[in-house]
């Protein structure tokens, strides 16, 4: 009981723990996912900037491009006064206009140095108002804008500057591009990390999983020993037990034997002489009698047919106490004596067909008791019409039966109270026997016993003895009559 308690508490305390390293193995698994997406989110993201960093680079290389060949043409205009000059001028300008908007999105602003970019984008607006200025003056003629173009070096000057600027900002983007790089780097490791990290997690729980499937084996395991070692015990006292009280029934059963013949022997010897006196007291008086006097013949020979009377009672009590036929004329005439005997009582047809067998007394004791139990079972409960006691002899063993054709019964569902067939059966075979009883509802009864001779009998009951034939064969057989034999 106590080992029951703790087996189910160590499994119990198992599949807490089983739970415990299963829910945590989902979490891992559920933050592994968060971890990853996340990460994924934000790799696409920079991706995303470092792609418009690129652009934004492009762009300014761009612009720087358009500003240097819009100045070279303009340069050209106002040297040459060519107007074919003029038409990539405009363009390079439209080129500006249209990319310098780029350079107010957010994004540019959150990628440059914000004073580095105004300073960009002012010196281009001047740059170029300074150009149309000069387009404007060479177109109104003015010569003195071609000298200052010719002479002096300011458009070249600005322009490195403008380049420096320019490569400012390209260098700034490189940076931008290079942080965005390295950020990536990291949102890889995290996911790598995150990976195996998941990966690990899942060893884990498939490992503690493991581990407790295992100690829940082993648990149940031994449970299960327990409860066999439990059952071991229990059988083998019930076994014990059951000895015990076959022996018992054996002991009472011969003590009944025992106290039966004690009794026949004191009616025999006691009330017989008691009975045969009064006898002898009644026939010297009636020689007395004067021959007038025939009331009192009459009397007397009333008290003679009484006292007649009750020394037959006496003999069918002493014989039906220890059946002293049994050792003066042998089982087979007992057994008509007690078949005619019962006919004669019930009115029923009794048949019979008996071999003579060679029986020791004991066995034939116990035919005798089988047969007598049967009939007086016949005579209680079953309705019965023809009856009929066979006694037969064969090598080891002598077998006799009595079948009738009446009502039958269930012989596995016997009354708690009924003891004649238990007794029937334990004294069959404790002889070292076996007894069967065939019956059913509406299909009569046979009851057959099988009772061993000689060195038969002296082997069997060794068998018996040593636990053999347990008191479970009763169950066995009784619950599975063989059908239609009852009238056969
Ligand atoms: N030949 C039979 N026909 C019908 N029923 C029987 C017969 N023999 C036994 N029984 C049934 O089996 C029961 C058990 O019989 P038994 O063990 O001799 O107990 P008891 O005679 O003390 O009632 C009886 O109560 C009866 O119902
Ligand atoms: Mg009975």
């Amino acid at each position: 009981m106590h080992s029951q308690i703790s087996d189910s508490s160590i499994r119990r305390r198992s599949l807490s723990a089983l739970r415990l390293a299963l829910i945590i193995a989902a979490l891992c698994a559920l933050a592994m996912v968060l971890v990853n997406e996340s990460t994924h989110m934000r790799a696409t993201q920079v991706l995303q900037e470092v792609e418009q960093a690129n652009q934004m680079r492009t762009t300014i290389s761009s612009l720087t491009r358009a500003l240097t060949e819009a100045e070279s043409n303009q340069r050209g205009y106002t040297l040459t006064g060519d107007r074919r000059y003029l038409e990539p001028y405009d363009n390079a300008l439209n080129e500006i206009v249209r990319l310098r908007k780029t350079l107010e999105t957010p994004q540019a602003t959150s990628m440059f140095n914000l004073s580095t970019l105004l300073s960009f984008r002012s010196f281009m607006s001047e740059k170029m108002s300074e150009m149309a200025l000069t387009v404007r003056m060479r177109e109104d003629n003015r010569p003195e804008v071609v000298d200052f173009v010719v002479t002096s070096n300011v458009g070249l000057e600005q322009m490195a500057a403008f380049r420096a600027q320019s490569d400012e900002l390209l260098s700034q983007a490189d940076t931008y591009i290079q942080e965005r790089r390295q950020e990536l780097q990291r949102l890889l490791n995290v996911s790598r990390l995150g990976l195996v990290a998941g990966v690990l997690a899942a060893f884990v729980a498939f490992f503690l999983h493991l581990k407790q499937t295992r100690a829940m084996q082993r648990a149940s395991e031994a449970h299960q020993n327990a409860l066999e070692a439990e059952r071991d015990a229990l059988e083998s006292q019930v076994r014990e037990r059951t000895t015990r009280l076959a022996e018992l029934a054996t002991h009472l059963q011969q003590a009944v034997e025992d106290e039966r013949a004690h009794l026949a022997r004191e009616l025999h010897d006691e009330l017989g002489a008691l009975l045969t006196a009064a006898k002898l007291d009644v026939a010297r008086l009636k020689s007395r009698l004067p021959p007038d006097a025939t009331d009192l013949a009459e009397r007397l020979k009333h008290l003679t047919e009484t006292l007649n009377q009750g020394i037959a009672l006496k003999r069918r009590i002493i014989e039906d106490l220890r059946p002293s036929s049994l050792s003066n004329l042998g089982l087979v005439a007992s057994l008509e004596i007690l078949c005619r005997e019962f006919a004669d009582r019930s009115g029923l047809h009794v048949q019979t067909a008996l071999e003579p067998v060679e029986l020791d007394s004991a066995a034939e004791l116990t035919i005798y008791r089988m047969v007598q139990e049967a009939l007086t079972n016949i005579g209680k409960y079953a309705e019965a019409k023809n009856i009929r006691v066979v006694l037969k002899n064969y090598v080891y063993h002598a077998e006799v039966s009595i079948t009738d054709d009446g009502r039958g019964f269930d012989p596995s569902a016997l009354p708690q109270s009924s003891h004649g067939l238990v007794g029937m059966r334990h004294r069959v075979e404790a002889g070292g026997g076996r007894l069967d009883i065939n019956s059913g509802a509406g299909r009569g009864t046979r009851i057959t016993g099988t009772v061993p001779r000689g060195q038969a009998r002296a082997q069997s009951q060794l068998a018996t003895a040593s636990g053999a034939m347990s008191v479970n064969s009763y169950a066995r057989e009784t619950t599975s009559p063989t059908p239609d034999t009852a009238h056969g």
